[in-house]
């Protein structure tokens, strides 16, 4: 088999022959296999054996069609190598022993070091170098987001500590932003040098913030990590999370290539707030897959006749997948973006 790069060609805002596809949280509960091999073995522990990481990362890139594959771990792995003890609790997410919450908890933070604690990541991602043929995601979350697990200590609904420091504390918000904007430029450079074919930043939760404070307490650490990565040659996405649409208009200075965009806003308005500039990338909502196939097309169909009218998208869902979809809608969903988009731009 060749080469797939589809994706990386959308992502460049090259023309395709049909649309790529891959799904945010690919690998997960909704496939039996995974959940066999989770009766095993944690996220953690899974991800400290890089065979098995890459075996889990490679499933659903055999099982859907998709046409990328994206690193298996977790958003928190990272902050191990900087200095915080947390797991990953089954149903609950990250959970932190000692949240940050004073100037004392930021100082101690230490500069990540990828190759000493994290060669197990940069294992899993050469052996998917040599075993794929669709290009390798990696990814990082985004300080925001991040920095909401480390103060909450936990999943957080209304972000109450995370706003609290940001808002009462500025200098040493600015602090912890800088801090963790350095950890994820370092990691992302070791994922590239190690093979990573393109990378996705992940600010899941930055939708809780106005445009104005987006502005103020986020974009500047956004701006700087793309800036800084700038250089490496492989396309790279900030995906801004959930109800980020009216971030969006923020976002048009960034050296990104790609925006994901969630499913409160239509592809066309999503180009449109971004300034025409970025390929994008969404935006089905995950709990569409709910319903049976013949309205999943139809809410499928909407999006690709709107992505597929300039170069520069690639179809995924709005968010992440949960553990209740369906491997067999999934592989039926992929396949119908493909033909229906390879018979449209045939036209
Ligand atoms: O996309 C993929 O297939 C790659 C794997 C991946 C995981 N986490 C594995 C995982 C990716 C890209 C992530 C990123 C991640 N982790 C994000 C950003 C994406 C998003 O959904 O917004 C966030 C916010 C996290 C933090 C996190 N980790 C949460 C909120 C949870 C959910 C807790 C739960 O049990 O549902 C996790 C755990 C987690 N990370 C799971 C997976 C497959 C589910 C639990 C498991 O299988 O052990």
């Amino acid at each position: 088999m060749t080469y797939n790069d589809r994706f990386i060609r959308a992502c460049l805002k090259q023309e395709v022959d049909q649309l790529p596809v891959w799904y945010m949280r690919q690998a997960g509960r909704y496939d039996p296999e995974y959940r066999a091999i989770k009766e095993n073995y944690s996220l953690l522990e899974i991800c400290r054996q890089p065979e098995l990481a890459a075996e889990v990362t490679l499933m659903p890139v055999r099982k859907l069609g998709v046409d990328a594959a994206i690193l298996y771990s977790d958003i928190m792995n990272p902050v191990a190598s900087i200095g915080i003890d947390f797991d990953i609790v089954k149903n609950i997410g990250p959970v932190i022993d000692n949240p940050i919450r004073t100037a004392e908890d930021i100082e101690r933070l230490r500069p990540i070091d990828v190759e000493k604690d994290l060669s197990h990541i940069l294992e899993t991602i050469r052996i998917l170098d040599r075993e794929l043929e669709v290009p390798l995601i990696t990814f990082a979350g985004a300080p925001f987001t991040i920095a909401s697990y480390l103060i909450e200590g936990r999943p957080s609904k209304s972000y109450i500590r995370t706003k609290s420091l940001m808002y009462g504390e500025p200098k040493l918000w600015h602090r912890l932003m800088d801090k963790l904007g350095d950890m994820v430029i370092e990691y992302l450079k070791h994922h590239v040098k190690n093979g990573g074919k393109a990378f996705q930043v992940f600010d899941s939760w930055v939708g809780a913030l106005s445009p104005k404070d987006f502005e103020i307490y986020v974009l500047p650490t956004i701006t700087r990590i793309f800036a800084e990565l700038e250089t490496l040659d492989v396309p790279k996405i900030y995906f801004p999370g959930v109800s980020s649409g009216e971030l969006l208009p923020t976002l048009t200075d960034i050296k990104a290539d790609v925006i994901g965009l969630d499913w409160r806003i239509s592809i066309e308005e999503g180009r449109r707030r971004t300034g025409g500039g970025f390929a994008v990338q969404g935006n089905l909502d995950p709990y569409v897959l709910t319903a049976p196939m013949d309205v999943i097309k139809q809410y499928a169909k909407e999006i690709i006749d709107e992505g597929i009218k300039s170069p520069g998208f690639v179809f995924n869902l709005g968010h992440g997948l949960f553990p209740e979809a369906s491997l067999d809608k999934l592989r039926e969903l992929t396949e119908y973006v493909h033909d229906y988009s390879a018979e449209t731009l045939r036209k």
